[in-house]
């Protein structure tokens, strides 16, 4: 029982993870595209609300559920390599996102509030956005492959 509970926790700290770092990049992009420094701005300060709740929190459940789990079963999280790779790819994801992602969204955070009222959107803002889809994307793929070692434990 109290194992279940665990990994329902992970689980659900993977879908809202998972599901937040994909979901945010589509309508960052669209509210990207709109040229509009209003909409952008309010986007770039959503990116900053749901990176604070829904991927912090992602996380947190995870690692939580994860190792609640493994030791309530008396797993060796060193034991299996479906395990191991699934904390390999976790942290090779959170090592890209507390490098790259964090400082490119907090340096797109500062010049959006300078634009929030309407105004110009600075080239340095655009380059910064197209860094941090880009490294998104690839943030991304270690934690689908984490989902894959998950499921299928290859052994
Ligand atoms: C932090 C390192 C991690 C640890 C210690 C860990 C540990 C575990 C454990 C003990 C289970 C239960 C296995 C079972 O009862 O069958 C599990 C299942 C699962 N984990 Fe992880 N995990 C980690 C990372 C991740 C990540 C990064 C993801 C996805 C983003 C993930 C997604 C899942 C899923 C979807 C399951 C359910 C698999 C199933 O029931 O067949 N885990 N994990």
């Amino acid at each position: 029982m109290l194992y279940a509970t665990f990994k329902f926790l992970h689980v659900l700290g993977a879908i809202i993870l998972v599901g937040n770092v994909t979901v945010t990049a589509v309508w960052k992009v669209f509210a990207d595209r709109t040229h509009d420094a209003r909409v952008v701005a309010f986007g770039q300060r959503l990116v900053t609300i749901t990176d604070w709740s829904l991927t912090a929190g992602g996380i947190a459940l995870i690692v939580i559920g994860g190792y609640g789990a493994a030791m309530v079963g008396r797993v060796n999280v060193f034991g299996a390599r479906w395990l191991v790779w699934g904390q390999l790819l976790f942290a090779l994801s959170g090592v890209i996102w507390a490098a790259i992602l964090v400082p490119a969204q907090i340096r797109q955070a500062r010049m959006a509030r300078a634009f929030a009222n309407g105004g110009d959107i600075p080239e340095a803002y655009r380059r910064d956005a197209r860094r941090w889809l880009v490294w998104g994307i690839i943030a991304t793929v270690p934690l689908v492959a984490a989902v894959w070692f998950m499921v299928f434990k290859p052994l």
